[in-house]
């Protein structure tokens, strides 16, 4: 909307093609991605050398080659805050719709299967008194981890760095990695994709894990080792697993939609009304701020 007033939009649409994300960037003052538009150098180069930001439509930025757009003198930026509350809800959805099976019993009801009320059916993991663990206690983590804490009181965290207002106001306890894997019964992730998170949860995780622990993905897909997760869901290693974000989405292999211990969502997080048009209003600030020769609200 505010774009509209004195800019030219030219609007790529959902889907667009290589070839014509190429053809649109052309002359481009500002290019607003979305998390699935990779800008790289040949996207930089196609948009010239009048390109002055790219404001990413999402607060992760492992879309953008960060260090390309710096050479470029490109400022970049992203959506941060505005959608905290939207994520951090749906991982905690997540965490008990997987801890419960309520994909799998919503599954056997509609199926026709219920045959009344039985004492062994359908049993979970009750996350009341349950230790849970936050990968990444930043704004998204922080939040679910106030969320959990509603539940139990039985908090771990492993972060890059220590945040001790969060060990105070939440009672949370910071852990190293392996600890987190080995005490959590339920993990939700929270830490960007760089390369040091590739598949920072590969079998070798997998296996340092609790018996029969649940795993939350919210953050990105490419954090988990998909193949050796299937495998430990398979063998029971692992109860479940709620997914939002999956590796090479919006593809999502027959090996996890066929298992009914998972709880599968299309990359959903931040889809909220209020988070998408807080998101929609940051990116546009951040563009007139930067084209008006300011800085911009929420540099990456
Ligand atoms: P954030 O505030 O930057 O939090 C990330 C946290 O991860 C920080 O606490 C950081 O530690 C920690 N961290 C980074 N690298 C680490 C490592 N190697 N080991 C341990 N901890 C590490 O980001 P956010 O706003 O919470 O967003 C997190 C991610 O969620 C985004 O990057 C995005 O991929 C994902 N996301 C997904 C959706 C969705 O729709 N599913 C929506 C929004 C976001 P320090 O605090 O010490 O720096
Ligand atoms: C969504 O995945 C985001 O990073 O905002």
């Amino acid at each position: 909307m505010q774009l509209n007033e004195g800019l030219d939009v030219e609007e790529g649409g959902l889907y667009v093609e290589r070839d014509g994300l190429l053809k649109i960037v052309k002359r481009a003052d500002a290019i607003i991605p979305d998390l699935t538009v990779k800008v790289d150098g040949e996207l930089l180069d196609a948009a010239g050398d009048q390109l002055k930001v790219v404001a990413n439509f999402a607060v992760g930025y492992d879309n953008i080659d960060v260090n390309q757009c710096r050479k470029r003198g490109v400022a970049v930026t992203n959506t941060p805050d505005v959608l905290t509350d939207a994520t951090a809800e749906l991982a905690l959805a997540l965490a008990l719709a997987a801890a419960r099976g309520i994909s799998g019993a919503d599954r056997f009801l509609r199926d026709g299967l219920w045959k009344g009320w039985q004492p062994t059916q359908h049993l979970g993991l009750e996350l009341s008194g349950a230790t849970i663990g936050v990968l990444g206690l930043g704004r998204i983590g922080s939040r679910f981890a106030g969320m959990a804490s509603a539940i139990t009181p039985s908090l771990l965290y492993t972060s890059r760095s220590e945040k001790p207002e969060l060990e105070n106001e939440l009672g949370i306890v910071r852990v190293e990695f392996e600890e987190l894997l080995a005490r959590s019964h339920l993990i939700s992730l929270h830490v960007p994709l760089t390369s040091e998170t590739h598949h920072i949860i590969d079998a070798q995780a997998l296996a340092q894990m609790r018996e029969g622990a649940v795993l939350v993905n919210t953050a990105r897909g490419e954090l988990v080792d998909t193949d050796a997760l299937v495998a430990a869901l398979k063998r029971g290693k692992l109860r479940a697993a709620g997914l939002d974000v999956f590796e090479g989405e919006p593809l999502v292999p027959r090996s996890l939609t066929e298992l009914e211990n998972v709880v599968l969502t299309p990359h959903i997080g931040s889809a909220t009304e209020r988070a998408r048009n807080a998101m929609a209003e940051l990116a546009a600030r951040n563009v007139i701020a930067v084209l008006a020769g300011e800085a911009p609200l929420t540099p990456v």
